[in-house]
Parts: C-alpha cells; structure tokens; sequence
C-alpha cells in the first residue's frame, strides 16, 4: 500500500469507527417522528446564523428540492417563519416559531444527554484533548479553514503565567512526550521574566479568541543588543490560522523598535512548524547540538535574525 492509500485506509477506520461512536447514521436516532435529515434541518435553523434555504441546502449537503419538501412540512405545522432577505430579495431568512422551538427542546436535550453520557466517560485532561482534536478536524476539513478566527494579542496579566506553564506541560507531554522537568524549566523562564520584567525592552503576547486563551510568546533582554525569543505556544484549536506567524512578527517589530541589534530562539529540531515560522520570518539556523532532556533525544537548534 502506498502512503496515500495508508491515509485514505486509516481516515475510513476513522468514521467507520466515530459513526458507530455516536450513531449518527440511525435514522430516527432520538426516538423521535423525524428522520435524521430533519432533525438536522430543524437544528441548523435553530441554531445557525439567519439562515436562508440556499445556505441550508450546502451546508447540509441537501438537494434543494428534498429540503424544500422538509421546509413546506415544517411549515405546515407552524415551525417555521419566514421573513424577507435584505440581501437577496428572492430568499427568505428562515426561524423557528415558539411552536417549532417547543418541537426540537425534546430532541435537544436528548442529544445533549447523549454527549454528556460520552464525556462522562473521560476525565476532564481526556475531555479537553477530545474537544482539541475535534477542533482540528473542523478547521483542518471545515469551511472555516480558510477565514481567520477572530483573535486578539494583548499584554499579560495576573493568571497568564500559570496558563503558560501548565499549557507547555500538558501540549508538550502529549505531542511530543516530554516529561515534567520541562514544564519546570518552563516555570523557571516566566518565573524570572516576571521577576526581573524590564517593560521597556521585553514583553510578553498572549492571544485571546473568544475570552479563551490560545497562544504566548515572549521577548527578553539576552543582552544589551541581543533579545531573546520564547515560548511561543498556540493551542492546537486555533492553529494554523496564522496567530503563531503573527506573535513571531510581533516580537521582531517590538525588538526593531526598542534598538536590539539580533534577536536569537532557542528550539529543538522536531518543531517543524515553529522552525518553518522562523525561517519565513528570516531567522537563520546558526547551531546545533545533540541532547538528551525532558526524557527524549533531541537536537537543539539556535536561530538567530539579524534585525
Ligand atoms: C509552532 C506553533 C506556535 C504554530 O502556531 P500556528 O498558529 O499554527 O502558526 P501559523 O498558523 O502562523 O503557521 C503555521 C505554519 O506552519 C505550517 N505547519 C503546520 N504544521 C507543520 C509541520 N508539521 N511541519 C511544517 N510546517 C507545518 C503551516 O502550514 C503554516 O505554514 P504557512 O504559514 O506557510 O501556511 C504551534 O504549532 C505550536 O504551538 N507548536 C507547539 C509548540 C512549539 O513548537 N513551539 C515552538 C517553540 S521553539
């Protein structure tokens, strides 16, 4: 078998696997009078963004036709209110009536007993790598893979600190395996950041989508001319959107502006996708050096961007 065909095999497993996880493919599965297609209509009037039928019949993968048969029979029933498109005079911005509502709260909470019967089943570590990983999948394969999420940087604050620690603990041990001594290394660099934060010459950039934090990085004095970047994290549900890119070109316009001469990273050769972030930025591999820590082998790389 070829690479691509592994991969093809390996995802098939996969939704043989997640569709016999959750049932998605029984009709009926909620016990109720609905067939799935329209259960997946109600909710997606419910609860998508003003939707109108074009948008509904993509999203769902639906035949306009089929869908507009479902749509006259939700509103039959009195489920459905239309009102008129601003936007395209021809369509209608669908809702839910209080009727409709009252129809799908059943259906509603039957599905969230369903997934909280799943989570339950997992500790709250095994839940969040759960919910990380689904976020991969969706901005990896969903439409959304190509807007950027909304996100803002801002300086740290009381709180931060500890995020940064306990999240290189956690991503580091699962994607990499790297054992607690580098948590602690880890708590060691932001424990002397603060101690000695010298706010003219070294910052710290935390990213913030949707009130959660998702991504650090840090800017410190090495010496009189040198700054020294580190720590740079993003959460898995928020990468590849560009925030790693932006915290990168952050600190080299901060390190421009304050008069540092070269800005110099630290890091390991397995961080491809930091190491590629490095180097479109303009870093340049100027060292490396075999190591064994945090209990694997490694091989240390210096980078350094002469600003
Ligand atoms: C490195 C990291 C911060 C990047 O964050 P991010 O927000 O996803 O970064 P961006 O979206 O700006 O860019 C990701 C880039 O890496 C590329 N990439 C992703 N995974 C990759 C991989 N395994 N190998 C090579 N490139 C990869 C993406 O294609 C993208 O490139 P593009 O800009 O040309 O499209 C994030 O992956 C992370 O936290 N990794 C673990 C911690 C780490 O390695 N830190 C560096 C410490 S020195």
């Amino acid at each position: 078998m070829n690479h691509l065909d592994q991969r093809v095999a390996a995802v098939r497993r996969f939704n043989r696997f997640y569709t016999r996880q959750i049932g998605v493919l029984r009709e009926r599965q909620y016990k109720s009078p609905f067939s799935l297609t329209e259960v997946r209509v109600l909710y997606e009037i419910a609860h998508g963004e003003k939707p109108i039928a074009t948008e509904l019949s993509s999203a769902l993968g639906l035949d306009a036709g089929y869908l507009s048969r479902i749509l006259a029979g939700f509103e039959k029933r009195g489920w459905l209110s239309k009102k008129p498109c601003d936007a395209d005079a021809r369509q209608s911005l669908l809702s839910l009536t209080a009727h409709g509502q009252k129809a799908l709260a059943p259906l509603d909470a039957r599905s969230r007993e369903e997934v909280g019967a799943i989570l339950s089943g997992l500790s709250g570590a095994e839940q969040d790598r759960l919910i990380d990983a689904m976020g991969t999948v969706e901005n990896l394969l969903g439409t959304q893979s190509t807007q950027t999420p909304a996100y803002i940087l801002r300086p740290h604050q009381p709180g931060d600190i500890g995020w940064v620690v306990h999240r290189h603990g956690v991503l580091y041990a699962q994607e990499y395996r790297y054992d607690e001594h580098f948590e602690a290394l880890v708590a060691q660099i932001v424990a002397k950041f603060i101690q000695s934060f010298d706010p003219k010459r070294e910052r710290c950039w935390i990213a913030e989508k949707d009130g959660e934090i998702v991504g650090s990085v840090f800017l410190v004095k090495h010496s009189k001319t040198i700054a020294k970047l580190r720590l740079l994290l993003v959460e898995p549900s928020a990468r590849g959107f560009g925030i790693g890119k932006r915290l990168v070109e952050e600190c080299v316009r901060f390190a421009r502006q304050v008069g540092y001469r070269k800005i110099t990273l630290w890091t390991q050769s397995s961080l491809h996708a930091a190491r590629g972030i490095y180097e479109r930025a303009g870093f340049r591999l100027v060292a490396k050096k075999k190591h064994h820590s945090w209990g694997q082998d490694q091989v240390a790389e210096t980078w350094d961007l002469k600003l």
